[in-house]
């Protein structure tokens, strides 16, 4: 599962999914309300026209944010995972407190309760003590954190290369591709 949140990062959500497709991973997408609109911002596409150009590639259902009722709001739909690319610090709460209020916040409630792996991608800056407190909330849950902090250390010469190396870091994050040996990678 592919959760989308209003927080920045559209062009780290669209280089996840097909780095997900590339692997042959059949996808199931949520974006909220607020994901939606940032995309509209972020990009020159609505998020359902990014939809339709994933579903191009393979397997893949969008969800509304709104159907409590979506097969991936039930713990008995098996899945590998969940990520949630970008996460707003809204987003973040809601799952820490376990008082989610779409789609989006269930299948994450649903990932962690079975014990399912959850990667968390926030993005803010700079963090408040809050939202320290709920990201810690999470990672004691069972999550996994993986800020899209560049490795520069790899000497990326674009935009496009920092946000590959992060996608593939969320792949890693959750286990659909082994460990990169970045420190290889940076030696050589
Ligand atoms: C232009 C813009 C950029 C934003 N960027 C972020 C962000 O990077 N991180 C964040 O936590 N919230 C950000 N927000 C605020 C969230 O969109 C807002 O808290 C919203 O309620 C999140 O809802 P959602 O988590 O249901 O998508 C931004 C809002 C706007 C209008």
């Amino acid at each position: 599962m592919v959760g989308v949140s209003g927080a920045s990062g559209a062009v780290l959500t669209d280089a996840t999914v097909r780095a997900l497709q590339a692997q042959g991973v059949p996808l199931d997408v949520v974006c909220s309300y607020y994901g939606q609109l940032m995309w509209r911002q972020e990009t020159d596409e609505r998020f359902r026209d990014a939809a339709a150009r994933w579903a191009e590639r393979g397997p893949v259902t969008v969800h509304r944010p709104e159907d409590a009722a979506a097969p991936i709001a039930s713990g008995s739909y098996a899945t590998r995972g969940m990520v949630i690319v970008p996460c707003s610090m809204a987003t973040v709460g809601a799952i820490a407190s376990g008082a989610g209020q779409n789609l989006l916040h269930r299948a994450a409630d649903v990932t962690l309760k079975e014990t399912r792996r959850l990667v968390v991608v926030p993005r803010e800056t700079p963090l408040s003590l809050i939202h320290l407190r709920n990201l810690t909330t999470l990672a004691e849950a069972g999550a996994t954190i993986v800020p899209p902090d560049p490795a520069f250390y790899l000497r990326p010469d674009s935009v496009d290369a920092i946000v590959e190396a992060l996608a593939e870091r969320i792949l890693y994050a959750l286990r659909v591709v082994p460990a990169v040996d970045q420190a290889h990678a940076w030696a050589t």
